[in-house]
């Protein structure tokens, strides 16, 4: 089991560090994506205390969150709908099972926390997911959200910046040139998902309480996300913390 230093603070040197992993991400991913989860971990149990709780860990991948998650002592639960994904770690780490966020196999508000990171544009019915995970919060419970929306410079993944084209001529304009991309194909793999509408839809839900909506990699930048248009692409990574309103 290897752990990760969460990089320092909010700043530059915070930046440049994630910068840095994320251009070696497609041919390393590990190294990125352990700095953040023990950088959201470290975040996590500071807001809400993890110790003893039980969190739900959506499309987990291999479970380097759901590990960073548990070194600050709670239970965690990850489900993914690839085994491919689910056993990428070497070795595979444990207690993640094969599940389908759009239809939790879980009873109604059975988690103290729930943690869906980079999974929402990968689903093509993302309102499904959001009911799911306030379904399965307990009243009070916490819910981390967040998903690299369709106009952020990264929102086309392998067909940057495509997306710009919108989703009718940028999927088909990349395949014309470069052919299909190894993964994400777009209307497979990859949706469409905007902050707005998310925004709204959340803020509608009789479950659910939005606390704070921020840019997940630079949090500093709180105010863009209040900004119609401007939000979709300066946010790059929507992040949407919220809780479970009792009813
Ligand atoms: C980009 S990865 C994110 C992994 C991890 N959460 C992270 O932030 O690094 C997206 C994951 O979502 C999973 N996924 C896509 N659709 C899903 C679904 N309907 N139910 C569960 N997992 C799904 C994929 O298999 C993939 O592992």
């Amino acid at each position: 089991m290897t752990s990760a230093e969460a990089p320092n603070g909010t700043g530059i040197a915070r930046l440049r560090l994630l910068w840095k992993l994320f251009r070696d991400e497609r041919q390393n991913p590990e190294p990125f994506y352990r700095a953040l989860a023990a950088e959201s971990a470290i975040d996590l149990n500071q807001r809400y205390g993890l110790a003893q709780t039980n969190v739900l860990d959506i499309g987990c991948g291999p479970g380097w969150y759901a590990e960073a998650l548990r070194q600050h002592g709670a239970t965690v639960v990850g489900i993914d709908g690839s085994v491919e994904a689910l056993t990428r770690a070497d070795p595979p780490i444990t207690g993640l099972s094969i599940g389908d966020a759009t239809r939790l196999a879980f009873p109604d508000a059975s988690f103290d926390g729930v943690f869906c990171s980079n999974m929402l544009e990968h689903v093509n019915d993302p309102e499904a997911v959001i009911n799911e995970m306030a379904r399965v919060l307990k009243p009070g419970g916490w819910g981390y959200l967040s998903w690299t929306n369709w106009y952020s410079p990264h929102g086309g993944h392998h067909m940057n910046p495509y997306q710009y084209l919108g989703t009718r001529w940028g999927p088909r304009l990349y395949e014309k040139r470069h052919g299909p991309p190894p993964d994400n194909r777009f209307g497979k793999e990859l949706f469409a998902v905007h902050i707005g509408p998310t925004l709204r839809f959340m803020r509608n839900h009789p479950q659910i309480s939005v606390h704070r909506v921020e840019p997940r990699y630079w949090p500093w930048a709180r105010p863009i996300t209040a900004i119609p248009l401007v939000r979709e692409v300066l946010t790059w990574n929507c992040l949407v913390r919220f809780t479970r309103q009792d009813i």
